[in-house]
């Protein structure tokens, strides 16, 4: 089967639905994007008609004969555990940012992003998604077997791990931080051009231009600490034992804000 050629200069975003990948997709493609404007001649700068959409796991069969043809750098969004990613992306050694966030918002923003949407299942209740949640019956499977897959690869020197708590309370430091692990070097009124255009804020107010109907439903809230909504406290202990279980002792475990 056709697979990706990954290269060493890939920029890789993993992380698990609804831990803010569009958000740090937005940061990641406007960094390269904004270098690539200031060292390229205009007529090697991508053309429009070689785009791709950049998860990796969403596409037709062509999928990754059309992305191996597209120039460097690729900036690759995808939701996949590490053992279902292409080989190539360990062999060549391309950097990978790891985004997680705190699994109560995660499975809050999860649940009203599934009845929104057409094509997820939805849940008649919260109680209904709660128990799906938390007994792995999820697209993309359980949150808590993906943080304790990736964690294996959290001390690799090509996996920098980033948490949307501390990309929120910090944005500037946050995308300075991304751009040196990528070693894309941009001024500080460039970075700040970054910081700027993936406020929530702007980002929801383009929302029908980058993502059509989708935006209203993915641009929700954009906050931390959602979750007191709709948790029970049967529902947050549940979910902190869980947590206590599989994830409190690891380094992602640790890196989380809970
Ligand atoms: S998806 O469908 O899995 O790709 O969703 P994903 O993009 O991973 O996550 C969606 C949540 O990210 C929030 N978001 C943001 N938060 C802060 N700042 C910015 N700029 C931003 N952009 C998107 C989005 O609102 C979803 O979280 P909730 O809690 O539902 O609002």
């Amino acid at each position: 089967m056709e697979s990706l050629e990954a290269r060493s200069d890939d920029v890789i975003l993993a992380g698990y639905p609804k831990s803010g990948t569009n958000w740090v997709g937005q940061i990641l493609s406007d960094l390269v994007a904004t270098f690539e404007k200031k060292t390229q001649d205009e007529e090697s700068v991508n053309d429009e008609d070689l785009e791709e959409f950049p998860y990796l796991e969403v596409g037709d069969a062509g999928k990754f004969e059309r992305m191996n043809k597209l120039p460097s750098r690729r900036v690759i969004f995808t939701h996949l555990l590490p053992d279902n990613l292409p080989r190539s992306i360990f062999k060549s050694k391309a950097k990978i940012l790891l985004l997680i966030r705190n699994p109560k918002d995660v499975a809050t923003s999860f649940y009203h992003f599934s009845n929104g949407m057409s094509l997820l299942p939805s849940y008649e209740t919260w109680d209904d998604f709660f128990i799906a949640f938390m007994t792995e019956k999820m697209p993309w499977g359980s949150y808590f077997n993906y943080l304790s897959e990736w964690n294996k690869y959290a001390a690799d020197e090509n996996v920098m791990t980033i948490t949307y708590e501390e990309l929120k309370e910090n944005r500037a430091l946050g995308v300075k931080n991304i751009a040196a692990f990528f070693g894309i070097s941009l001024t500080e009124e460039e970075l700040q051009g970054v910081v700027e255009r993936s406020s929530f804020q702007s980002m929801k107010e383009n929302s029908l231009k980058t993502h059509g109907a989708l935006g209203s439903i993915l641009f929700r809230k954009g906050g931390v600490s959602d979750w007191k909504s709709l948790f029970n406290e049967d529902q947050n202990e549940k979910m902190d034992k869980a947590f206590e279980e599989h994830i409190a002792g690891t380094k992602l475990g640790r890196k989380l804000k809970y």
